[in-house]
């Protein structure tokens, strides 16, 4: 099965962008992280990043029809974006919900994510590994679906 894995605006400066708050990893260790553990759980991964709004939601509704399951780090728009919240409801498929940071422990304008009311599991706080996890969170909600 492939999984879509979709990267929010900013994702891409990861590195160099606030080191304190997301980590020295990359993007690119980040997506070597996510492929390494698809091949593990016989999964297959789609990962993209763009920094464009309706480009994350033109993607999500793409996944509709080539996806099995997405993972996404909505980075800002996930405290803004009633529209991709939409696309993700819209697309019936189990959604994995991943932030770098604890987004709880943050300003409180990133407590709220309107994404999380399309995700069956969120996972904040632990770094790239979250992204590991949300893998192997919907590799369990794939097996469970086709007994
Ligand atoms: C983030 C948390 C968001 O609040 C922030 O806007 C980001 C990254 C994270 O991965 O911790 O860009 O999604």
């Amino acid at each position: 099965p492939l999984i879509f894995v979709l990267n929010g605006p900013n994702l891409n400066l990861l590195g160099t962008r606030q080191p304190e708050i997301y980590g020295a990893e990359t993007l690119d260790d980040i997506e070597a992280l996510c492929a390494e553990t698809a091949d593990a759980l016989d999964l297959a991964i789609d990962f993209r990043q763009s920094n464009v709004e309706g480009e994350l939601i033109s993607w999500v509704q793409e996944a509709r029809s080539l996806a099995a399951g997405i993972i996404i780090n909505p980075a800002g728009y996930s405290h803004t974006s009633v529209a991709l919240m939409d696309s993700l409801l819209a697309s019936d498929l189990p959604v994995v919900e991943v932030h770098l940071s604890n987004i709880h422990r943050r300003e409180s304008f990133r407590h709220l994510s309107y994404v999380s009311k399309a995700a069956q599991g969120v996972i904040c706080g632990l770094g790239p590994h979250g992204y590991a996890l949300a893998l192997r969170g919907i590799a369990g909600i794939l097996a469970q679906a086709e007994q």
